[in-house]
């Protein structure tokens, strides 16, 4: 949600900019038309954030927050105790509390919400004492490592629906996804037959630790007890936005996994590559990759009339010319009827050229600055945020299929036979 449209006398910008004085929060929420007294229960007037694992991402939330209006941080909680005391500085609150065990944070009883940001297989055991200790969570994605835990954390929600809990797709809040998202709902495209997803780097993810106790901690992406690697970690992204633009569910995936490059006792692969089926046929090329970053991170979606990708704040379509045949297999779609080779009028698309690149968003759009604007928002107004548990629900039960085919040397699973794990 944007902020701009009650805070026309100050800039998202400016609001984030301006510290985290007293003077300027009160400020920011007087702009922001939020009431003197909060919705949330015991809601201080400014969230109160406790932060569970302070690595690299918990970090840089937490430097978000303590350099805006929206909250602060009264406590941080990592095991590991360098980070620990990363977390604690960048909190730039010199009361802030410090704890190695996550269920103490939880415990403090003046924490509004707790920011989720461990290895995935704690996601939801965190998520759901807050949630039961009376907080609101905003939880890093993805949703959770195994079916159980989904479930788990699904009833959680249902069952405390006067908290929000928010899962960090973040991507899902700018505005240049939201512009493609309503591009390819209008029927821009037609009928859509095909999607691609990809996230490729060229990264190693391993760190190098001195003492063996910590290798498990902080190397956790490599490893199965921790998360589903590529797909839990980075693709769940791209799957997220597709899922939620096409809106209906996956039925099926097939997928392989290999160790193309780091032979380093890993267990989760670094190449991987597969078929996600929608359940009205339509079928998704998913790959992921840590030895080669030429293709980045996108997503195309394809139909009838066109294609659209969205490479991050830009996006291009391209519009499909021969179209006039399909009327004889029954699509219409309006601009089934045009000449070939002639231009479509501007009022009825408003990108008409094709291979056009439009960057959509202003350059200093930053999504995990919309997804703390958005909880709050959410918290403040007790409404139901975008990245919901249903829709992260969804989003995992793809991944986690998919992952069950890289395990199983590429073998087409079912989400009923997934779902059944659970
Ligand atoms: N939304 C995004 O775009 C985005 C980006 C990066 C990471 N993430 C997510 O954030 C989470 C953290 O990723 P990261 O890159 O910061 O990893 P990281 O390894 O840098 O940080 C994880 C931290 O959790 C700590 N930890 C492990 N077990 C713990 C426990 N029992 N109690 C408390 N702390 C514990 C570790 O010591 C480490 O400091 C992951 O779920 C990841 O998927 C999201």
């Amino acid at each position: 949600m944007e902020l701009t449209g009650k805070a026309t006398a100050i800039s998202r910008r400016e609001f984030f900019k301006q510290g985290s004085s007293a003077a300027a929060a009160t400020a920011g929420l007087a702009a922001l038309g939020a009431p003197a007294i909060l919705r949330g229960q015991n809601l201080n007037s400014r969230i109160n954030f406790g932060v569970i694992g302070t690595g690299s991402r918990g970090c840089y939330m937490t430097r978000l927050i303590a350099g805006g209006a929206v909250g602060q941080i009264t406590d941080v909680c990592d095991i590991y105790p360098p980070h620990l005391a990363e977390g604690a500085k960048d909190s730039k609150n010199g009361k802030v509390r410090s704890h190695e065990q996550w269920q103490k944070l939880i415990e403090q009883k003046d924490i509004d919400a707790v920011l989720v940001s461990p290895p995935l297989f704690l996601h939801v055991p965190c998520s759901i004492a807050a949630l039961e200790a009376g907080k609101h969570v905003f939880s890093e994605k993805s949703m959770g490592l195994t079916v159980k835990q989904l479930n788990e954390m699904t009833a959680c929600v249902e069952g405390h629906p006067d908290k929000v809990y928010m899962v960090g797709y973040q991507s899902r809040l700018k505005n240049s996804f939201a512009e493609v998202k309503s591009l390819v709902q209008s029927g821009a495209f037609g009928k859509i037959t095909q999607f691609y997803v990809h996230y490729d780097r060229n990264i190693t993810w391993r760190k190098e630790i001195e003492d063996p106790k910590w290798e498990r901690v902080l190397n956790w992406r490599m490893y199965r007890e921790y998360c589903g690697g590529i797909l839990t970690e980075l693709l769940t992204h791209q799957i997220d936005m597709v899922l939620d633009i096409i809106g209906t569910r996956p039925v099926k995936a097939s997928c392989e996994g290999k160790i193309m490059v780091y032979n380093d006792g890993r267990e989760n692969h670094d190449s991987i590559m597969g078929y996600l089926e929608l359940e009205d046929g339509v079928l998704g090329v998913c790959s992921g990759h840590l030895s080669n970053a030429r293709w980045g991170s996108c997503f195309a979606i394809h139909g009838t009339h066109g294609t659209i990708e969205l490479m991050d704040r830009a996006y291009r379509i391209f519009w499909e010319k021969e179209t006039r045949h399909l009327q004889t297999v029954g699509v219409k779609h309006k601009f089934t009827q045009i000449k070939l080779g002639q231009s479509l009028n501007v009022s009825d698309a408003p990108i008409t050229e094709p291979d056009k690149l439009v960057e959509a968003g202003d350059s200093t759009e930053d999504g995990s600055t919309k997804a703390l604007e958005h909880f709050y928002a959410c918290v403040r107004d007790g409404a139901k945020p975008v990245m919901d548990a249903k829709s992260a629900r969804k989003t995992s039960i793809a991944a986690l299929t998919l992952y069950h085919s890289t395990l199983n040397g590429g073998r087409q699973f079912t989400v009923e036979e997934i779902e059944a794990m659970g």
